[in-house]
C-alpha cells in the first residue's frame, strides 16, 4: 500500500480521522480495531447497486475474518435513493436485523450513500454511530463535515441534520471503477477547495493535471488530501455552517438553478457547480474590479474536462434569477452569493443585486 495520509477534523467531542491512501479498504477491520469497536456490535453496511458487486463482498469478508456481525443493506444507485421512502426501507432493515444503540452503521458509495446512511444513523434509536467510506472523488466533499440528508419531493436536502461521522476511510483506488464523467465532476468539487481557499493548491493542481485526471499515485491522494483539508479547516471553524462554512457553496447558487433547470439530467452536480463558478468569478471581477481570475478558472475547469459556459442550455436569464431566488439559501429575499476577492479568497456577499447576475448573465454564452 502507498503512503496512508492522516488529517484531523476538530470539533471536540466530536473529532475524528480522515484517512486517505490507496488500497484502505482491504483494512477497514484494523481501522475498526484502533476506534474500538468491538466484535459484539453489529455492523450495517449501506451501499449501492453499483458499489456493491465492485467492493461489498470484500469489506464483508474483512469484516467477518475479523469476527464482527455485518448486514448489508443495497440502495438503488442515484439521487432518487436519497429519498424518505428508501429511508424507511432501511430503517425496517435495521429494526427487523435487530441492530440497537450500539450498532455501528458504514456508508461504502458516493455522496448519495454518505447522506443517507449518515441521515439512517443520525436517527436510528435517536443516532448510532457510523463511518464514512466514501468511494466516489466528489465524496470527499459530501464524507466530511457531518451534513447528512435526504431529498422531499419539493427540494433537495430539506430533510437532514448535522450529524458528525466516527471516522472517514478514503480510499482512493476505488476510483479507477469510475466513469469517467464522474471523475471530471468529482474534481470540480476539489479544485472549488482551492479556488476558494489555497492559491499554491491551485497551481499544483494546474502543475499536475494530467496525473490526477490519469488517477496516478502519490498525486491523486495528495489531491484529496489537500481538498480534504480545506474542507475540514472551514468545518473546524464553523460546523452548523453560521459564518465562514458558506464559501463552500462557491458556483452552488448558479449551479443549483442549472441542475434544476435541467431537471438533474442535463448537467451533473460538479458540471453545473463548474459553470457557476466560472460565473461567479465574472461576477467578483465587476464587483472588486479586478482581472484575470475568472479566465485563471476557467481556464483550470477546461483543463480537467468540465464546462464552463452553458452550451447545452436554452434557458432566459429571468428563468435562471428566478431559480436562483428559489435557492434556500435565500434569507429573507436577500440573494447572497459567494464572491472571490482574489485567487484563494472567497467571502460571502449579502444582497447581490439581480440586476448584476443580469449584466454578467448577459455576457455568457448559450443564454438569451
Ligand atoms: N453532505 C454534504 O456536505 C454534501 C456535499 C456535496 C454533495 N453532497 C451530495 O452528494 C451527492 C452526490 O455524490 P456523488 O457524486 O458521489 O454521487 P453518487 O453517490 O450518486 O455516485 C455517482 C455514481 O457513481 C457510482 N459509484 C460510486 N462509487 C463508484 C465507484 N467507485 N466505481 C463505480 N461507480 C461508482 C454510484 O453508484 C452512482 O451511480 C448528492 O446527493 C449531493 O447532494 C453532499
Ligand atoms: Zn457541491
Amino acid at each position: 500500500m502507498d503512503q496512508l495520509r492522516q488529517l484531523n477534523v476538530e470539533l471536540g467531542e466530536r473529532s475524528y480521522s480522515i484517512w486517505i491512501g490507496a488500497g484502505l479498504l482491504a483494512k477497514v477491520s484494523s481501522f475498526l480495531q484502533d476506534l474500538k469497536i468491538d466484535s459484539t456490535q453489529k455492523i450495517l453496511i449501506i451501499t449501492d447497486e453499483h458499489v456493491a458487486p465492485l467492493y461489498a463482498q470484500h469489506l464483508l469478508k474483512d469484516l467477518e475474518d475479523a469476527g464482527y456481525s455485518t448486514y448489508i443493506y443495497t440502495a438503488p444507485a442515484g439521487e432518487k435513493s436519497k429519498s424518505l421512502t428508501e429511508y424507511e426501507k432501511i430503517m425496517t432493515y435495521a429494526i427487523e436485523q435487530k441492530l440497537d444503540r450500539q450498532s455501528l452503521v458504514l456508508a461504502l458509495g458516493g455522496g448519495v450513500v454518505g447522506d443517507l446512511a449518515g441521515f439512517v444513523a443520525s436517527t436510528f434509536m435517536r443516532g448510532i454511530p457510523f463511518i464514512q467510506i466514501p468511494t466516489t472523488i466528489l465524496a470527499h466533499d459530501s464524507s466530511v463535515g457531518g451534513k447528512v440528508a435526504i431529498n422531499h419531493p419539493l427540494g433537495k436536502n430539506l430533510i437532514g441534520s448535522f450529524y458528525q461521522p466516527l471516522a472517514v476511510i478514503y480510499d482512493t483506488q476505488t476510483f479507477h471503477s469510475l466513469p469517467e464523467r464522474e471523475i471530471f465532476s468529482g474534481f470540480a468539487e476539489v479544485l472549488k477547495e482551492a479556488l476558494i481557499w489555497d492559491v499554491p493548491f491551485v497551481e499544483w493542481l494546474e502543475v499536475h493535471r494530467d496525473q490526477c485526471l490519469a488517477l496516478q499515485e502519490p498525486y491523486l491522494s495528495e489531491a484529496i488530501y489537500r481538498a480534504c483539508q480545506v474542507k475540514t479547516f472551514v468545518v473546524s471553524k464553523d460546523e452548523k455552517e453560521q459564518g465562514i462554512r458558506a464559501i463552500l457553496n462557491f458556483g452552488h447558487t448558479f449551479g443549483h438553478a442549472f441542475e434544476s433547470l435541467g431537471r438533474y439530467s442535463e448537467y451533473t452536480h460538479g458540471e453545473a457547480v463548474s459553470i457557476g463558478m466560472v460565473i461567479a468569478a465574472r461576477l467578483s471581477e465587476s464587483i472588486y474590479g479586478t482581472a484575470g481570475v475568472a479566465d485563471r478558472v476557467s481556464k483550470l475547469l477546461s483543463a480537467y474536462g468540465l464546462p464552463v459556459s452553458l452550451e447545452r442550455g436554452t434557458w432566459s436569464i429571468s428563468d435562471i434569477v428566478e431559480k436562483m431566488y428559489a435557492d434556500k439559501k435565500v434569507v429573507a429575499g436577500s440573494l447572497n452569493l459567494v464572491l472571490l476577492k482574489e485567487l484563494g479568497s472567497a467571502e460571502l456577499v449579502q444582497n447581490v443585486s439581480p440586476e448584476l447576475i443580469e449584466e454578467v448573465l448577459k455576457k455568457g454564452e448559450g443564454i438569451t
